[in-house]
Formats: C-alpha cells, structure tokens, sequence
C-alpha cells in the first residue's frame, strides 16, 4: 500500500508566509486553524498549487478545506482515521505543506487489520483541534507500523488508514493539511 508521496512546491515560501500570521495567532492563545472554500486563504491557496498539482488528480483540483494543526514539542497525535462518525467514504489523500519546525514530525502507519472505534473529545481533545470527529483502530494485539515518513517537506499521505503523527522536535510545530474535493489519480493513489 502506497501511504505517502514526497512532491516539490516552488511556492512553499509563499504558501508559509501565507499562514505564518495565524501560527503567531495560534501561540497567543487564539485557535484560528480551519480555513473552508470562501476564505481568502483558500483562493490565494489555490492560486499557488493548481498548476503544481493538478498532475496527480483525475480532475482539476478543487480545495475543500484546509487546517493548519499545530503540535506540542515531543507531542504525539495517537493513532486514528481521517473521517467522521458513523464512517463514510471520504477523500483518501491531503496534502501535508510544512508551515513552522516541522523538521522532526515522523508521520507513522498501522496495519490494516482492526476494527473501527470512536474517538470522543473527552478521549482526547487534540483530535478534534479541527474539529473533524475522528476515527479510531482497534487492534487485537499490538499496533504494528508498516511505514514512516518525515514531514519536513510537501508530502501527500494517506489518511484513510491508521496513522499517527509525533514530534520529536523540542518547538511546537505547524502543518497545513490540505484537503481536496476531487481524487487523486489511480496510478498515483493505488
Ligand atoms: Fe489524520
């Protein structure tokens, strides 16, 4: 199973800078974090990564939303699935864009055998910082990583499979996960 793609952005300086303000927003204390298709950010967005992306998708890409999630040093976001509950199909891929000190964020994934569990914000508030209700593996053993990958560059990752996100670094650390309307090629997403 192909879990994450690096890819090259030559406007990723823009696209931090573009985000930068609500990182500093984000350590005084406000939650700006969830940007949807009317938003400017969205547009000015779209402007700097359709001509660059538009190769990996079936149809000319169309941003959905986008959450810029910020993560404690040493921090780890536990195992879960993208999506709400009850479970329904939902886009297979975001594109991770590092904003801040993403250098040492390990993005890992789980075996596919397990069953589905839910995740409640008394469970674990930092799942739902973007307000998605996520989803939870249930292992009968032990969790297993089958893959690993550093988020220290643009990278889309597979995010309807179990996975999880730690920071090793010693500052808090801010991605932009960029989710789409349209799917990603077969070719690329198989
Ligand atoms: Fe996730």
């Amino acid at each position: 199973m192909l879990t994450h793609f690096k890819i090259n952005l030559k406007n990723h300086k823009e696209i931090c800078n573009l985000f930068l303000p609500y990182v500093d927003l984000f350590l005084k204390g406000q939650s700006v974090n969830l940007f949807t298709e009317n938003d400017k950010e969205i547009l000015i967005l779209e402007r700097f990564l359709k001509d660059e992306i538009k190769q990996y998708f079936t149809e000319y890409p169309n941003i959905k939303m986008c959450a810029l999630g910020g993560l404690a040093p040493e921090n780890k976001l536990r195992p879960h699935i993208d999506g709400h509950y009850p479970p329904k199909p939902e886009q297979h891929w975001a594109l991770n864009i590092p904003i801040k000190n993403c250098d040492e964020s390990i993005m890992y994934w789980y075996d596919t055998d397990y069953e589905i569990g839910y995740a409640s914000s008394t469970d674990d508030p930092m799942l739902i910082a973007d307000n998605l209700q996520h989803l939870v593996p249930k292992y009968a053993g032990e969790y297993k990583v089958i893959d690993s990958c550093n988020l220290d560059s643009p990278v889309f990752v597979k995010v309807t499979s179990p996975h999880s996100v730690t920071n090793h670094g010693s500052k808090p650390r801010f991605m932009l996960s960029v989710r789409f309307y349209n799917e990603l090629t077969n070719q690329t997403a198989s």
